[in-house]
């Protein structure tokens, strides 16, 4: 039996948190650089950071010196906030780095030093920003190291490989760590637009009755990058869009929008209905895997010449269940595409008999949808058919539209994915982050995917994929991007006119 009230939601977020060591793995490493570092200092500099340490370590031969400069050069370059001298200075103070070379002995005693200055006994956070092939041995370092006592661990995905290397992986975490302590993140998950699928749908009695087969006609989640795989040649070639994307951030996020109501807003009441959905995932099978590679891929560093790679994915995939049955779900993400988005999209169904004529416009312009764009601005739009203005009754398609950034309240307040998931790692609340279990049957469902994997198929830079095979794979619907109707700006409403004085 609790001995307290449960937190509420506010004072969880603000609750005061243990002074910490975090221990960075990977810290030279690309995900470092644009995001860790820089969601450091932002985290500082937004009250949320306690009294801390960073020991920073990586296969980089550099000393202190060299780190912080790396570091500085970093945070200037993908902070997504403002830096003066004494953000930089307060942050660098509390740097160190050691490097891989120096072993466990090493990183053990970098830690302990970083402790004694802290005093008492501070939590430990291990960051693993590495590779999955190096994930174990990372693990094993800690236990060799003794930094398991108070610690937790944030494992970056992919989390594994395939079905086999995850259960393997997972064993050696567990050997080492209870389950408890360990954080897989999944940033897409830290996205405020992320969250809001589950605000939206369950804290509102509007959308609820119609999250279903009998109201919804297919779901499209689509994140196209325009970003070529550029420094990453060698982590991307051995991992590939499928394994970088879907298995991870795109199936995470068909989970918010797929599961059932959760008996509270708690990680074990969360997981059990995310992991229900990954029950009811039917396997994906290779047919409905539409895998591209574009030109001129094969010449970036890093990448094998004769390399098969997928830097990009389309797929159709169904949840056996009563809520989805038959509905399909879309999902397509790549690198070097037209554009850059993240969106989801529920199409809803039309209606079974129309009064309007035709040429009146109803229908031509596809399904009702209501749209998530997962971005910072966490848009959503809601589409349907209304009366353009006029004699007659043409129709056309208009919709509802909300930003964060019409809020002048919410100005600030945002955290990046990476801060709010740290964050929820130093105060131990595991809502966000992904369970093993979940995890082993993302991989079970995508066996055959990647034992017999469909062909990769060029696709030219800037386009939407490899085509016609885009097109057949979700006809006879559309894929919604490139949107025909761009998102509206946010216009300022006049001032009132000012009155006649004739
Ligand atoms: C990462 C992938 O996890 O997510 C990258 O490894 C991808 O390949 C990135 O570009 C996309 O994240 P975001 O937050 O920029 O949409």
């Amino acid at each position: 039996m609790p001995t307290h009230e449960p937190l509420d939601a506010e004072a969880k977020a603000f609750q005061p948190v243990d002074p910490h060591v975090i221990v960075l793995f990977g810290a030279a490493g690309d995900l470092a650089k644009r995001k860790l570092l820089p969601g450091l200092i932002n985290l500082t500099k937004a009250g949320l950071m306690p009294d801390h340490r960073l020991v920073a370590t990586s296969l980089e031969e550099l000393d202190g010196e060299g780190f912080r400069k790396l570091a500085h050069e970093a945070c200037k370059e993908f902070g997504h906030t403002k830096m003066n001298k004494g953000d930089w200075e307060d942050f660098a103070a509390r740097l160190s780095y050691v490097n891989h070379s120096e072993g466990a002995a090493g990183l053990r005693d970098a830690v302990l030093r970083a402790e004694k200055e802290l005093g008492g006994s501070p939590r430990r956070l291990h960051y693993l920003s590495v590779p999955p092939a190096a994930a174990s041995s990372v693990v094993q370092q800690l236990a060799e190291a003794e930094l398991v006592e108070r610690s937790r661990v944030i494992m970056e995905k992919p989390f594994g490989h395939d079905l086999a290397s995850a259960v393997a992986l997972n064993e050696t975490v567990h050997e080492v760590f209870d389950e408890s302590q360990v954080f897989r993140i999944d940033h897409f998950l830290g996205k405020e637009a992320a969250q809001n699928i589950l605000a939206l749908r369950f804290a509102n009695g509007l959308f609820e009755p119609i999250w279903n087969l009998n109201h919804i006609d297919h779901v499209q989640i689509d994140v196209p990058e325009t970003l070529p795989v550029g420094s990453r040649g060698s982590f991307y070639d051995a991992t590939g869009a499928y394994r970088d994307m879907v298995v991870t951030h795109l199936l995470q996020i068909l989970a918010f929008v797929a599961m059932e109501p959760p008996t509270a807003l708690e990680p074990a009441a969360i997981t059990v209905e995310k992991n229900k959905v990954f029950r009811s995932l039917r396997r994906i099978d290779s047919a409905e895997v539409v895998r591209g590679q574009y030109e001129g891929y094969l010449s970036e560093a890093g990448v094998a010449p004769d390399s098969k790679t997928d830097t990009f994915v389309a797929l159709r995939c169904e949840i056996d269940n009563w809520r989805w049955s038959g509905v399909p779900f879309y999902l397509r993400t790549g690198k070097r595409m037209a554009e850059s988005w993240r969106i989801i999209s529920i199409a809803f169904r039309e209606p079974p008999q129309s009064m309007f004529p035709s040429g009146s416009g109803v229908g031509d312009y596809g399904p009702d949808h209501l749209t998530f764009d997962l971005d910072e601005s966490s848009r959503l739009s809601l589409s349907f058919y209304g009366k353009r203005p006029g004699p007659g009754m043409r129709l056309d398609k208009q919709s509802l539209q909300f930003s964060l950034h019409e809020v002048d309240d919410y100005s600030g307040d945002t955290l990046e994915a990476y801060e709010r998931l740290i964050h929820d790692a130093m105060i131990g609340d595991r809502t966000l982050f992904t369970t093993a279990e979940g995890i082993e049957r993302l991989w079970e469902v995508s066996e055959d995917v990647l034992e017999s994997p469909s062909p990769t198929l060029p696709y030219e830079p800037g386009s939407w994929g490899p085509e016609p095979q885009i097109d057949e794979l979700i006809a006879p619907h559309t894929w919604r991007l490139p949107f025909a109707r761009g998102w509206r700006e946010a216009k300022k409403v006049d001032a009132a006119p000012p009155e006649d004085s004739s």
